[in-house]
C-alpha cells in the first residue's frame, strides 16, 4: 500500500464503505479502510443511535472488526466523507488508532475521493499510549 494506486484504491473502499452508513441524524456519511500490517483489508461505515452517544465514527468500525479477527498492527487508513470538505478522523478515533498504530498514515478524503496523506503522530502529537506507561 505505497504507491499511489494502492491509495487511490484504498479510498475508493471506504468510498464503497461509506454506502452502507447508517447516519439519519447527522446526515453525515462517513466511510473507512484500513490496511493490516499483513495486507489485510477492513472497511467500516459510521452507525448513529437515537441515543447519540452511543454512536460509532467509520474509522472505529473498521478497525474494530480487523481487531476482532486477531490483527494489531495498521499501516494506513482512509476516511472519507459526503462532503466537499476532507475528513480528518475525530478525536477519539485518534487515540483509538494511537493505540496500536502511532506511526500509521491516514488518507483524508472527500467525497469526490480528493485525499491528503497525513501520518497519525501528526494529527496526534505527544500521543499519550502504551509505551507512555512504561
Ligand atoms: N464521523 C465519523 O464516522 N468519522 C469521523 O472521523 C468524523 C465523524 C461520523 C460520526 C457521526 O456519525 C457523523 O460523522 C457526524 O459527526
Amino acid at each position: 500500500m505505497n504507491d499511489m494506486s494502492d491509495k487511490t484504491a484504498l479510498m475508493a473502499a471506504a468510498q464503497k464503505a461509506r454506502g452502507a452508513a447508517y447516519a439519519p441524524y447527522s446526515g453525515f456519511s462517513v466511510g473507512a479502510a484500513v490496511v493490516c500490517g499483513d495486507g489485510s483489508v477492513y472497511t467500516g461505515c459510521n452507525i448513529e443511535n437515537a441515543s447519540y452517544p452511543c454512536g460509532i465514527c467509520a474509522e472505529r468500525t473498521a478497525v474494530a472488526k480487523a481487531v476482532s479477527e486477531g490483527k494489531r498492527e495498521f499501516r494506513m487508513i482512509a476516511v472519507t466523507g459526503s462532503s466537499a470538505e476532507k475528513c480528518t478522523p475525530c478525536g477519539i478515533c485518534r487515540q483509538f488508532l494511537y493505540e496500536f498504530s502511532p506511526d500509521m498514515s491516514v488518507l483524508c478524503g472527500n467525497d469526490a475521493g480528493e485525499y491528503d496523506e497525513i501520518k497519525l503522530s501528526e494529527l496526534l502529537p505527544c500521543g499519550f499510549g502504551a509505551s507512555s506507561m512504561e
